[in-house]
């Protein structure tokens, strides 16, 4: 292959995931609880096919056979979550040894297979007891988090270097607190906030741990996926919509993660609204000193948005959707599975943002990715040939390829995902990975892109 899009040296190759999607042993090893085991036992109707979490895709045993296959496909680095309720089962109290010994197995042998290990403390996977607490809006429930890093510090920070405290902290916000696709399916303005809230708080405090701790070559950052704000038109209108969008689902994690503190302009709606959080004294300081060494960038889509067409109902719950509509541009090109816009060049537009405004911190894309439904149709001689992954990844890269020569400080690319895997209340509708899981028998398949993306990472481009 001659390289056209080359890559700096010792770009980071690899994919990520996260425990519940993969792991499966849901009720095996000494795990608790989570919300998710608890959302399906109540509610399996919510979920595509109703397929749960119990088993996903069997990391829990096939972890070893996996690694060989990342190995296989040009892997150098991976990443993986740690499950709280499985380490720390109820979410407070006594370290589950068994899950000590998979964790500390599962880091080893990535690192005999030299693909470094990304670590990241939460995806989603709230401990149903602490739940049962009142989740994010408790602020007991942010210590028990922060013991909870400690402790994975202490265990497994003498081997992974790369932490994050959180996976698209804002994705349950909305899922569980807006808009009713997450466990508690709460609907509520204010309640939604105050997770927000507290979640930064968490994070930044699980940083100061970090920072306590003291790991050799360690770095501590959050994944946040990203989704840049287009206007519809350039009238004044459509660009305070944008301006909208981009403080309520970018700037609400991006600032507090990166500048330490929130933009004035999203506490002066809050305000307005009467749906500032609880605070307690001194989170000025801590949210200061949670600024993150590293940026993890998940994008799949962008947001496109104009002027509100009609004024909201006074009465309905507070929603940043009273500030804005979206807006279905014509002619835009669409991922029809997962119904998400395809736009390479956003990916560009985030990455300048980063540099211009920032600080140029130092980061990599954590995710991106095409999820595709029914691959089976384009199996020919034994193997999917998704060319349109291929497609997706290869625009996507050829436009970080771009800000990276302009200067933007990004150090990878990871695809989401590896292999197939359970994608929340989508199950396995959709399929994400370089690689198959036949969801009855487990068994794994390269499809096309897997021997594409060999290639790519072998020669550090395309
Ligand atoms: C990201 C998440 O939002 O996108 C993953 O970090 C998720 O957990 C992925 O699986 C793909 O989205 P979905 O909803 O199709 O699974």
């Amino acid at each position: 292959m001659s390289v056209t899009y080359k890559f700096p040296e010792g770009f980071w190759w690899g994919s990520a995931t996260s425990a519940t999607q993969i792991e499966g042993a849901a009720n095996e090893g000494g795990k608790g609880k989570n919300i998710w085991d608890f959302w399906y036992s109540q509610e399996p109707n919510r979920f595509f096919n109703e397929v749960g979490p119990e088993s996903t895709s069997n990391f829990y045993y096939q972890y070893k056979e996996d690694i060989q296959l990342m190995k296989e496909i040009g892997h150098n680095s991976f990443r993986m979550s740690i499950s709280w309720s499985r380490l720390i089962p109820g979410g407070r109290g006594k370290v589950n040894e068994e899950a000590v010994d998979f964790y500390n197995r599962v880091i080893d042998e990535l690192i005999a297979n030299d693909i470094e290990p990304f670590v990241n403390l939460y995806h989603f996977d709230m401990p149903l007891e602490l739940q049962n607490e009142g989740g994010w809006e408790s602020r007991e429930v942010v210590d028990a988090y922060v013991v909870y890093a400690e402790e994975c510090f202490r265990l497994f920070g003498d081997r992974v270097k790369k932490w994050f405290t959180f996976n698209e902290p804002i994705v349950p916000v909305e899922g569980g607190y807006l808009y009713d696709f997450h466990y508690p399916n709460v609907v509520d303005g204010r309640r939604a906030v105050q997770v927000a809230y507290h979640t930064i708080v968490a994070h930044a405090k699980a940083v100061h741990a970090f920072r306590t701790i003291n790991i050799q070559d360690g770095k501590i950052g959050i994944i946040l996926n990203l989704t840049p704000s287009y206007p519809r038109s350039q009238h004044p209108a459509d660009l305070k919509a944008a301006n909208f969008a981009d403080l309520f689902f970018n700037r609400s994690f991006l600032d507090p993660a990166v500048l330490g503190e929130y933009p004035q302009e999203l506490i002066e709606i809050l305000r307005e609204h009467s749906q500032l959080p609880v605070t307690e004294p001194g989170d000025k300081d801590i949210l200061k000193a949670g600024k993150v060494d590293i940026l993890g960038v998940n994008y799949y889509q962008p947001r496109r948005v104009k002027a509100k067409d009609h004024l909201p109902n006074p009465y309905s719950p507070f929603m940043p959707d009273w500030f804005f509509d979206n807006y279905e541009m014509p002619g835009r090109k669409m991922n029809k599975y997962r119904g998400w816009e395809i736009y390479e060049k956003g990916i560009y537009d985030i990455m300048m943002n980063l540099k211009e405004n920032y600080g140029n911190i130092e980061s990599f894309i954590s995710e991106n990715g095409m999820g595709v439904e029914n691959e089976e149709r384009f199996i020919r001689d034994g193997e999917i040939q998704d060319d349109y992954r291929i497609d997706f990844i290869r625009e996507h890269l050829k436009w970080l390829h771009k800000a990276i020569e302009e200067g933007c400080n990004a150090k990878g690319y990871h695809l989401w995902t590896f292999m197939d895997n359970w994608s929340w209340m989508n199950a396995y509708k959709n399929r994400y990975g370089f690689i198959s899981v036949d969801v009855e028998t487990k068994k794994r398949a390269f499809k096309k892109s897997a021997y594409w993306i060999k290639e790519v990472s072998q020669n550090n481009g395309f």
